[in-house]
């Protein structure tokens, strides 16, 4: 589980491949993964509509 502010109106990329250095964002370390293991990871872009925190996890993060 991770903890992140969001700002409003902010659009962020989310890791969906579990792979970035930068977790819970995505840093395109999914670019390469996807080359060389013929996969399709992809961030998972958010907006939000306000400033808040929020709490998020995927199952293939560490
Ligand atoms: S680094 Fe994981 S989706 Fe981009």
């Amino acid at each position: 589980m991770k903890k992140i502010k969001i700002h409003k109106g902010r659009k962020y990329s989310i890791c969906s491949c579990g792979l970035s250095n930068t977790l819970p964002l995505c840093d395109n370390a999914h670019r390469k993964y996807n080359e060389e293991n013929k996969t399709n990871y992809k961030s998972v872009k958010i907006i939000s509509e306000e400033t808040t925190k929020i709490n998020i996890n995927s199952s293939t993060w560490k």
